[in-house]
């Protein structure tokens, strides 16, 4: 057994605050949470100087196997073209897509290895992470058993692995996308095999139809995988209406949608995963306060990937939850603890309570406003399972 001792403010989501207490941790898991001083003698103390404490945060969107960011696409849309209009000169996905083609899977994996400790660094202990950038079956296949195994690392955080085939057509295929459709839909259950939980797809304009979409995600679901959407991020093409349809885990984006997607999504228990960073990126933030108002579950995803996204930092996705999207501190940290798990369809993990895992973000702040005052506010300690990790510093 080990204690926390002395954490100023405790929050954890569902609960009410709780002030001057000790944690207390066995194994992997949270034992108890005491008043400061009164839990009995434990092995290993560790003083948490009356700062806050936090559940480890969960990233609920990452795409974070690629092989180099696309910075020179990043400048371009900065000073004005689309992320439609750099996609159909030869950018975007595609481009991401000949790069990690030509990579080793050793670099691969080093890339994602620094990438995911900075995550754990920053306080993010749970992370769903996507494949996408192969777009063929050995490769796609190849990164699922990749992000399986890093999944058992305990120096990086949890991972929940989606097989994300259905991010683009690929160049071989322009001409042909049934068959490629095809294809994702008769990869699912080797994905399925491989280690994948969950099938994405990127519907959308310029990326797959509605239909198309529909094929994919009733082929996934048959194979066992639940079912997450990028949805109506570029356009209103139905993406979060068919999410809903599907009772898919999670429709994510949401840009575009009005208050007929909102009911869809309130009905049918969809959480609305929302990424601010792209949001911004993009010039469109979406409807944070009327999905909360409908009792839509939010959660919060840094949408890390190389072309729109390059944070690691989930205290920085809430700062902007909070200014940009409207949520309050307390909205925002649900968002991204209890919110995130629901889309991940896990509850062993996003509060602080008995029988929790102890996967726990000691903040370098003794006050949860910090949340609202400083973007990318740092972890001082992060426990995954009880372990403790080095801070980012
Ligand atoms: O969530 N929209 C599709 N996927 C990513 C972008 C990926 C990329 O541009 O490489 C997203 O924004
Ligand atoms: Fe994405």
């Amino acid at each position: 057994m080990k204690a926390l001792r002395n954490v100023g403010r405790l929050l954890s989501p569902g609960s009410p605050l709780r002030q001057n207490v000790d944690v207390l941790v066995d194994g992997d898991l949270v034992a108890g949470v005491v008043p400061a001083g009164q839990g009995g003698p434990v092995e290993e103390d560790f003083d948490c100087a009356g700062c806050l404490l936090t559940p480890g945060l969960i990233d609920a969107h990452t795409h974070p196997l690629y092989a180099r960011p696309r910075l020179a696409e990043a400048a371009q849309r900065a000073a004005g073209a689309s992320y439609s209009a750099l996609a159909a000169a030869g950018g975007g996905i595609n481009a991401t897509v000949r790069d990690t083609r030509a990579a080793s899977f050793s670099d691969l994996e080093l890339g994602a290895r620094g990438r995911l400790q900075r995550w754990l660094g920053q306080g993010t202990t749970t992370v769903e992470a996507k494949t996408g950038y192969w777009l063929a079956r050995d490769g796609e296949l190849a990164a699922v058993a990749l992000l399986s195994r890093l999944a058992n690392d305990r120096s990086l955080p949890r991972l929940a692995v989606t097989y994300l085939a259905a991010h683009e057509v690929p160049p071989e295929h322009l001409t042909a996308r049934a068959d490629y459709v095809q294809k994702v839909v008769d990869w699912c259950p080797d994905a399925r095999r491989a280690g994948a939980s969950f099938c994405d797809v990127f519907c959308d304009e310029g990326a797959f139809t509605v239909a198309e979409s529909e094929r994919i995600l009733a082929a996934a679901a048959a194979a066992g995988l639940r079912l997450r959407l990028h949805a109506d991020e570029l356009g209103l093409t139905g993406g979060a209406r068919l999410a809903a349809r599907l009772s898919a885990v999670s429709a994510d984006h949401l840009l575009r949608i009005g208050p007929a997607e909102v009911d869809a999504l309130a009905g049918a228990g969809t959480v609305a995963t929302l990424c601010p960073v792209t949001a911004l990126n993009m010039g469109q933030l979406p409807p944070a306060r009327a999905l909360l108002d409908a009792g839509v579950t939010v959660a919060l995803g840094s949408d890390h990937n190389p072309g729109t996204s390059g944070t690691t930092s989930m205290s920085l996705v809430l700062y902007l939850a909070i200014t940009e999207l409207g949520l309050s501190v307390e909205e925002a940290l649900a968002a991204a603890t209890v919110g995130a798990a629901r889309s991940l369809a896990v509850t062993d993990r996003g509060r602080v309570e008995p029988g929790m895992l102890a996967d726990l973000v000691l903040w370098q702040a003794d006050h949860e406003g910090a949340f609202a005052w400083e973007p990318g506010l740092r972890a001082r300690r992060v426990w995954r399972g009880g372990a403790e990790l080095a801070p980012e510093g």
